[in-house]
């Protein structure tokens, strides 16, 4: 870049230290046969009867701009998958499609943000909350959760948090990167706490669908008091393998969202069309394929469980999404050098607590987003590893 262009960036442009990153996915380059259990995107394809809705919606010269809202189709079909699936009461026009959750977050905080509000946030993060409440000119604030609570938010966490600057709070559960579910007791209380200090809050429930036995979903937007103030997100990346299609949405009272319609359109002014066909297919279509890969994450995570309590590392429960977070401290290592060396020495690659804002160097992030032999292999190649450095 030139001088002239890295003088001209605006404030809001902070340099992110990637290097680790970086470092990590050259090192994997340069190796053979890496296990990759890090990135969060399904190892499965996108159900085929969701691609061929989008090849007929192409064939139906289905590729003009739409409502930048989204289809109506499709946000009626949103509207009623919510109802049926989580006992939220939004309608059509409480909905806006965007490109992934991803684009509901930006949207939701240029919609939100004024310079040096404090945004709370669930803690180890999905840190694209922090660029985005940055980008507005707010204040990320990291609540931390801890191994002995399972991960789950803690109501007096957020509390000790709260300033007269606090404008909202991010609820992530099932949470990345840690897999934690806050139990619909604590979800109650946090609403109570919500309301009592008159913040917006935030669900992000793109993992609700991955919700394993014994632990149980409740989204907060369903509780007395809580529609008025609640923005609720959800997508179609995880549940449906479908990462690179590009949709989700926030939902949200009527007149709060219809004042998003605008920046939204300044944003891309809709999503991908043959996308929001393959979304709607997936919402409308058969569902065995999405129980079929939740069964298959099952499974993975009870081997890993098993597997990881024999290496003698603790976790807290991870009660959905497809994420273990694990202590690695029995080994000695900091959590950083213990992901470098298992790359480079064991061909393994996962990601450290560092890149998700948590800086005890205690833990590292296991996707379990291969199949269960590639797995079973990992464990078996971790466990060499750790009998060296041990
Ligand atoms: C908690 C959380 N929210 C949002 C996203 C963004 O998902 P997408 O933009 O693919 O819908 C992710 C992706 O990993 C995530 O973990």
């Amino acid at each position: 870049m030139t001088d002239v262009l890295t003088h001209a960036l605006a404030m809001r442009i902070v340099e992110e230290d990637v290097s680790f990153r970086t470092r990590m996915l050259e090192t994997a380059a340069g190796l053979d046969d890496v296990i990759a259990l890090g990135r969060g995107d399904p190892d499965f394809h996108t159900p085929p009867h969701i691609v061929e809705a989008a090849k007929r919606a192409l064939d139906q010269n289905q590729h003009h701009y739409t409502h930048p809202a989204g289809l109506p189709q499709l946000r009626e079909a949103i509207a009623d998958t919510l109802r049926r699936d989580h006992g939220l009461a939004y309608n059509r026009d409480e909905i806006i499609v965007t490109a992934g959750v991803q684009e509901s977050i930006m949207l939701l905080m240029l919609g939100l943000v004024n310079p040096s509000d404090e945004v709370l946030i669930t803690s180890p993060r999905f840190t694209t909350y922090d660029m985005a409440v940055s980008m507005c000119g707010g204040v990320p604030v990291p609540v931390p959760t801890y191994e002995e609570d399972d991960f789950a938010l803690m109501p007096a966490a957020i509390e000790a948090r709260i300033t007269p600057r606090t404008k909202a709070l991010v609820l992530v559960t099932p949470n990345n990167p840690t897999g934690a579910v806050t139990p619909p007791a604590v979800i109650r209380e946090i609403a109570e706490l919500v309301k009592r200090h008159n913040i917006v809050l935030i669900s992000d429930e793109i993992y609700a669908k991955l919700i394993y036995p014994g632990s149980e979903h409740l989204s907060a937007a369903t509780l007395p008091g809580m529609k008025e103030r609640t923005i609720t997100l959800n997508g179609f990346s995880k549940a449906y393998a479908m990462t690179g299609w590009r949709v989700g949405y926030l939902a949200g009272p009527e007149e709060f969202v219809r004042m998003l319609v605008e920046p939204r359109h300044t944003l891309s002014i809709n999503t991908n069309t043959p996308a929001q066909f393959a979304a709607l297919a997936a919402l409308t279509g058969p569902q065995d394929a999405v129980q079929a890969m939740l069964e298959e994450y099952s499974e993975r995570r009870s081997y890993l469980m098993g597997a990881l309590s024999d290496l003698g590392m603790s976790y807290g429960h991870p009660g959905g999404a497809f994420y273990i977070y694990t202590n690695v401290s029995s080994t000695g290592l900091p959590s950083p050098r213990f992901c470098e060396e298992l790359l480079r020495q064991g061909r393994v690659m996962i990601f450290p607590g560092s890149m998700f804002g948590d800086d005890s160097d205690k833990y590292v992030r296991i996707s379990y987003l291969q199949p269960l032999a590639r797995i079973k292999e990992a464990v078996g190649r971790m466990s060499e590893f750790i009998g060296r450095v041990g």
